[in-house]
């Protein structure tokens, strides 16, 4: 059976993890050949040793997102790997570290130290991503390889609407713009640009551990948040990412999908 993205090579990034690591399983799943990039190499080597154990052809790398040489290391990398790059999907991202034994930390109580560390990696990373992405593409089209390409980014529930972390959101937000104006954009260069919005997933982000003890109770909890009563998985958010790398979505562009269980859609009245 010919797989979603068959043959294509897709680099993604926050690999070590949550969202990346279940990417990475999902693309290989569907025939790509993967770049698996982290901060934290030796989680992108897991993944990609998880990814080739199943089957699938994944090659691992260090890469800080919110440096743009580290990023065109990356896209080099999967050149060399791969011969070609095909879909860039930023996917790194982190959040304003909780107040102990509080949780979310309001704005005022934010650190600018750290505002300008989130916004680095949220904002800047994804831009960088997409500027790397574009470049390649350029060159893949120029050199006649075939043009265009696709981006695909997670941004989150929290850039569509006001929820958790102010600051966190408004990274959030940014994402859901920059898709929308950069889609216009490069629409005429066959590159499309669409993003996923999930709502809380239990990984490692904020601190969280995916491998609590009372796991079913927190995602029970996570789950009566949204309307259809189920918690985000992170697959689920790996899905909606592969279906816009895929031919399925060749024609949507400048989209920002909620994975949100119906979260951002409105709240049932009356009754
Ligand atoms: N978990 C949630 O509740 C939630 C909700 C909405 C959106 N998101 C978004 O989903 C994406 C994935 O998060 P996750 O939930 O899988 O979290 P996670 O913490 O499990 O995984 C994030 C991965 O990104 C990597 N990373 C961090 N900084 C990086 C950098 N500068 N360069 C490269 N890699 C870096 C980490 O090492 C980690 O492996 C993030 O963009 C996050 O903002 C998460």
């Amino acid at each position: 059976m010919q797989g979603l993205v068959q043959g294509k090579v897709a680099l993604i990034t926050g690999a070590g993890s949550g969202v990346g690591r279940a990417a990475v399983l999902l693309f290989c799943e569907h025939g790509a050949k993967v770049i698996a990039a982290d901060i934290d190499g030796a989680s992108a080597q897991e993944t990609a040793s998880l990814a080739r154990a199943a089957g699938g052809e994944a090659v691992a790398v260090a890469c800080n997102v919110a440096d743009p040489t580290s990023v065109d290391a990356a896209v080099a990398q999967a050149v060399e790997s791969f011969g070609r790059l095909d879909v860039v999907y930023n996917n790194a991202g982190i959040t304003i570290s909780p107040v102990p034994g509080k949780g979310l930390r309001s704005l005022v109580e934010c650190d600018p130290e750290e505002m300008k560390r989130v916004e680095d990696v949220n904002i800047n990373g994804v831009v960088y991503g997409c500027q790397a992405a574009i470049r390649q593409f350029d060159r893949q089209g120029e050199a006649g390889l075939g043009r265009g390409g696709v981006i695909v980014s997670t941004a989150s529930v929290a850039g569509l609407m006001g929820y958790g972390g102010v600051l966190y959101g408004a990274t959030k937000g940014a994402v859901v713009q920059l898709t929308r104006a950069l889609a216009i954009e490069v629409a005429d260069r066959g590159i499309r640009v669409n993003a996923v919005c999930p709502a809380g997933m239990l990984t490692h982000y904020a601190g969280m551990n995916p491998d609590s003890e009372h796991r079913d109770r927190i995602l029970e909890g996570m789950g009566k948040a949204h309307p259809l009563g189920k918690a985000i998985d992170p697959r689920d958010t790996a899905s909606a990412a592969l279906f816009l790398a895929s031919d399925l979505a060749g024609n949507i562009t400048g989209v920002n999908l909620p994975v949100d269980g119906g979260l951002s859609a409105g709240r049932k009245t009356g009754g």
